[in-house]
């Protein structure tokens, strides 16, 4: 392994690779012991760079040792980088350097949290179809255990995560309110949609609830797909399906830092009557306020 280990020294290569030749369960330690026994030429600083990138890396340290760099102090994300003083503008920027970032995918996936009446919460991935100053909008079926929730909790988060390998590491948390869209855009929304996807949604009639088999779903399928092989035949929305719309109260802009002294800068409304700390809180425009938080 050791002499695997300088040769790749030697072409400068990068330390990853070396994992594939640490033994199975071995350790950190045998690693460096290995080293000292050995009268080898490796340059010392060379070599502890490579060991504190294997450590962070190999199977062998478990998920205790993973841990990815993220940006460097000269790329802290403080409220003088803000490009504007309302949390829309701000998430805008971000989502749509997202969007352009090669090896993001699906930059609209967001975590939805949802909680019944008793505050149980239930969490899953859905897709923003909207993006708005009046909200952000999702699609589903009005069935699902999520309608449900939000039938009895209008309050959710959603949360959007956007990770770049070695680069840097976005988390955008909201809150807010929901509420259902009118039946006029989720008709629209629907029928912009690829006509596999139509046929779906009519064939998850009550999304979240048991179902015997996959055939099921299936016989359904290629039912509907008979009723309208002919494509000029418009699919109807069913009544199930539609939007929902989440009207942010709340909006966090969290970026990594890898010394881990995370920068987070919130924006909220203000509670009436709020006395406001100019100290630590500053005002922004549309009636928000914004705060860095510690990480
Ligand atoms: C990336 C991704 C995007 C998804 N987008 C949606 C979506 O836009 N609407 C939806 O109803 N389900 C979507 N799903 C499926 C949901 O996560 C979930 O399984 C489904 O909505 C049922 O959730 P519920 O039982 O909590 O209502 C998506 C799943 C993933 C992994």
């Amino acid at each position: 392994m050791l002499n695997v280990l300088r040769t790749m020294i030697a072409r400068g290569s990068r330390s990853l690779t070396l994992t594939y030749f640490l033994r199975p369960n071995s350790h950190f330690g045998d690693f460096i012991s290995t080293s000292r026994n050995t009268k080898g030429s490796i340059d010392i600083l060379k070599f502890s760079y490579l060991i504190q990138n294997v450590c962070t890396i190999t199977p062998e340290s478990g998920v205790a040792g993973m841990r990815k760099p993220y940006k460097d102090r000269q790329d802290v994300f403080d409220v003088k980088d803000l490009n504007s003083k309302e949390p829309f503008s701000q998430f805008t920027t971000w989502f749509e350097e997202a969007k352009s970032t090669p090896g993001i995918i699906e930059a609209n996936a967001m975590a939805l949290a949802t909680a019944t009446r008793d505050g149980v919460p239930s969490v899953r991935m859905v897709l923003m179809k909207g993006l708005s100053k009046d909200g952000i909008d999702f699609y589903t079926n009005y069935h699902s255990q999520k309608a449900q929730n939000l039938d009895e909790n209008p309050i959710v988060s959603l949360l959007f995560w956007w990770s770049v390998e070695n680069n840097q590491s976005r988390q955008v948390r909201i809150e807010g309110k929901v509420e259902k869209l009118s039946q006029e855009q989720s008709e629209n929304y629907f029928h912009s949609r690829p006509r596999s996807s139509q046929i779906g949604a009519c064939v998850s009639e009550r999304q979240s609830s048991a179902i015997s088999s996959r055939e099921v779903l299936d016989k359904r399928k290629e039912h509907l797909e008979s009723q309208y092989s002919d494509e000029s035949i418009t699919i109807p929305k069913p009544d199930y399906w539609g939007g929902f719309r989440v009207v942010p109260h709340r909006y966090e802009f969290w970026q990594g830092q890898t010394n881990r002294i995370h920068d987070r800068i919130v924006f909220r409304k203000p509670q009436t009557g709020e006395s406001i700390d100019a100290s630590v809180t500053f005002q922004g425009n549309d009636g928000w306020v914004y705060e860095r938080l510690q990480p």
